[in-house]
């Protein structure tokens, strides 16, 4: 690919306006159905998608490899071991070398100056497959997932009980794209970033920061958690399962929602822990439509991203 071609990255929500978001949204539908009436849509034939993870992932991994695949192209898994990225060779060389030969990059980093390190050398897309900073495509797909239940996103309110990490930067910047109110409970000293909370207020976002649950909660829309431990914060497993302790969504929290109120996780899930199983196997819950939709929205996104591209 040419040094001088525009190209556009996903590295954070924000990178994406809300008319962009909403095409995204409605070419995502139009892949969904065409893929239930198998009718395959080869727009990325030919293509290669080289998919870098320094971190486990099922959904990640299998949405992109499938979603590339039903396109028409093929993806190249590049584990830790593979390329030891920024050990057995610069960030910046990888992402030099993988742009002459791929048409786009997905990457699950720990950094997300990493992330934003290969996308600056790479002159194809670069995607964000979850940093310790920012999870957008999975906040994208989630918008999707309630969009397609026909739910106004600028008239909810989704509470978010559990830490204020990755998840939450992106439902954060999601803020700023629509005018739903974002209300997360954390315990204190597990509040999401400063500086990513006072450009999302900025840009206002309507976003509530509380220690309980209860208010959080309180005739909510959509009810959402994540893991009290990320991958990389193993070690403060123990000592977060403590101080997470009042953070699940059981039954209790459910009755303080909205009537109907949906319940959504990004997974993996740890029943027990933030979440009960009542909750997750129950009439409420959401979190396989979540994980479906990635695909579909992927597709969207990495066909979008190609003719951007092109452009
Ligand atoms: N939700 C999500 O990104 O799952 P994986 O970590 O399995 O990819
Ligand atoms: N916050 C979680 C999300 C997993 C999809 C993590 O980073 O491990």
């Amino acid at each position: 690919m040419k040094p001088d071609v525009a190209k556009r990255d996903l590295l954070r929500v924000t990178d994406l306006s809300r008319a962009e978001c909403e095409a995204l949204f409605t070419l995502a539908s139009e892949l969904k159905a065409a893929l239930r009436a198998g009718k395959p849509r080869p727009v990325l034939a030919g293509k290669t998608l080289a998919m870098i993870f320094e971190k486990p992932s099922l959904r990640t991994r299998i949405s992109f490899e499938t979603g590339i695949t039903q396109l028409g192209g093929h993806a190249i898994y590049l584990a830790p071991a593979d390329i030891r990225l920024a050990q057995r060779e610069t960030v910046a060389d990888i992402a030099r070398t993988l742009a002459r030969v791929v048409d786009m990059i997905v990457a699950r980093t720990f950094l997300h100056t990493v992330l934003v390190e290969l996308a600056e050398r790479a002159d194809v897309p670069v995607v964000n497959g979850l940093t310790d900073f920012h999870h957008p495509c999975q906040v994208l797909a989630d918008l999707f997932t309630l969009h397609e239940r026909r739910k106004a996103l600028d008239e909810l309110r989704i509470a978010f009980v559990g830490d204020g990490n990755n998840v939450v930067h992106s439902w954060l910047e999601a803020a700023t794209l629509y005018r739903f109110t974002f209300a997360l409970a954390c315990p204190h000293g597990y509040e999401p970033d400063a500086a990513i909370l006072a450009e999302c207020r900025a840009k206002g976002a309507v976003i509530e920061i509380t220690n309980d649950v209860a208010d959080a909660v309180h005739n909510a829309d959509v009810v959402y958690t994540d893991v009290w431990t990320s991958m990389g914060q193993e070690e403060e497993a123990a000592a977060r399962r403590t101080r997470f302790a009042p953070y699940q969504v059981n039954d209790d929290v459910m009755r303080r929602a909205a009537r109907g109120a949906l319940v959504m996780h990004c997974l993996p899930a740890h029943r027990g822990e933030e979440i009960s199983e009542s909750v997750i196997e129950g009439p409420q819950s959401i979190v396989f439509d979540q994980a479906e939709n990635r695909l579909h929205l992927q597709k969207a996104l990495m066909a979008w991203l190609a003719q951007e591209a092109r452009r």
